[in-house]
């Protein structure tokens, strides 16, 4: 199967070094690490290879791709040798970038972005298209009675009025160009009641939100060991410094706001309870796309006795980030080949904030993502 991987945000961090990380994979120029679907567990023959991977995107900004992958290098995301190497791919990948597009409507907008979605396709005879947000996280943005029902959304965007967020107009058009949708960000994207009647209504499947990549994914993995061994917590604080476009995005308080929330979910579904404690997150500039997690839990044992567990996690992002989005592009391209429809929440296992009533501990989060991945075969 050939599948095309649309990126919004395909400048950004994440995107390039998804993109660069997919043509070294395919040249054969580096391993498959952090890639869950290299997983014995989850190898099957209906998710496209990473070679099958074609991509294309829309951004806001227009830094070359090499330009970015230069910048990823120096900052020691990437090795600087596989710029050289994989040139004329990425000037090929470079051809398929598109600036977001005006309009006077957001209608308007979303016929444009449905029109590079159909050509791209038709370019390269794709079996399919999965289109992944990995753009800047948006605020939370204010609801719009539109979004109820499709009906009202599809009037409504015809109106001189912007109805959607970014997120979520991108979702719009993927569903109407007849893609998939994965959101790897905490932004709205297709949560929205009009959107998931669009997605049923087209026969598609959707994916989200926000990758779980640093301090979350810890969290998923030590909370249902503390439930477990019934622990009472009794506070989790964490605090998070990143620097790069993502951290100063994130410094601002909307997009802060919505990242925090997506980030503290984990805790009371795991464990039943919320304890006392936040997430901060930090803008550092000088640690660029290098992030640093602290986190501090105070818990009771036996007879009342006081405890405490700290960590720290020195992660970088954009390398934690891009194996994940390969895996969501195949598992989403193996999902629409199998006829799956909606919401995939048995992927939660990728995700802060996953869609759907799902647990949120990371072990039984991987045994529903190998039952689904096995029962796409059949
Ligand atoms: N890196 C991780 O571990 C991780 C984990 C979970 C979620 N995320 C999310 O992934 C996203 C990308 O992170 P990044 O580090 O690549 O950030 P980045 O700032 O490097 O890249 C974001 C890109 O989005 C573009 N953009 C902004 N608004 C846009 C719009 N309306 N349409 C199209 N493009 C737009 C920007 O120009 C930029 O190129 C963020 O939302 C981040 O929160 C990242």
């Amino acid at each position: 199967m050939r599948a095309g991987v649309w990126l919004i945000g395909a400048r950004g961090s994440v995107a390039t070094t998804t993109i660069v990380g997919a043509l070294a994979l395919r040249a054969g120029l580096t391993e498959p690490h952090g890639c869950v679907t290299a997983h014995p567990d989850l190898s099957s023959a209906v998710l496209p290879g990473f070679g099958d991977l074609v991509f294309g995107g829309h951004d806001v900004a227009s830094l070359a791709l090499a330009k970015k992958a230069e910048l990823l290098a120096a900052a020691g995301v990437l090795p600087a040798s596989l710029i050289d190497a994989l040139g004329d791919e990425l000037a090929e990948v470079e051809r398929e970038l598109r600036p977001v597009p005006d309009g006077a409507t957001q209608a308007e907008v979303a016929a444009v972005l449905v029109a590079d979605l159909l050509a791209f396709r038709d370019r390269y005879a794709l079996d399919r298209v999965v289109v992944v947000n990995v753009a800047s996280t948006e605020p939370v943005p204010s609801p719009h009675p539109a979004w109820s029902s499709l009906p009202a959304l599809t009037k409504a965007l015809a109106g001189p009025e912007p109805v959607l967020p970014p997120s979520s107009l991108y979702a719009y058009a993927a569903f109407r160009a007849g893609c998939p949708f994965v959101d790897f960000t905490p932004s709205t994207g297709a949560r929205l009641p009009a959107l998931a009647a669009l997605a049923a209504q087209a026969g598609l499947p959707y994916a989200g939100h926000d990758g779980k990549t640093g301090e979350t994914l810890l969290k998923s993995v030590i909370a249902p060991m503390f439930a477990m061994r019934n622990l009472p917590v009794r506070s989790w604080s964490g605090v998070n410094l990143l620097g790069g476009g993502d951290g100063a995005n994130l410094a601002e308080p909307g997009a802060n706001a919505a990242k925090s929330v997506s980030k503290q979910r984990v805790l009371g579904e795991t464990l039943g309870y919320v304890p006392e404690g936040n997430t901060r997150i930090e803008y550092v500039a000088d640690i660029g796309d290098f992030k640093t997690a602290w986190d501090l839990v105070t818990f009771s044992g036996f007879l009342g006795a006081r405890m405490r567990l700290e960590f720290t996690w020195h992660g970088c992002d954009s390398a934690l980030a891009a194996p994940l989005v390969l895996d969501l592009a195949r598992i989403t391209a193996g999902a629409h080949a199998a006829g799956r429809t909606g919401a995939l929440t048995d992927l939660a296992f990728f995700f802060k904030d996953p869609l759907g009533d799902v647990p949120h501990a990371l072990p039984a989060q991987w045994e529903a993502l190998r039952g689904f991945v096995a029962g796409l075969s059949g």
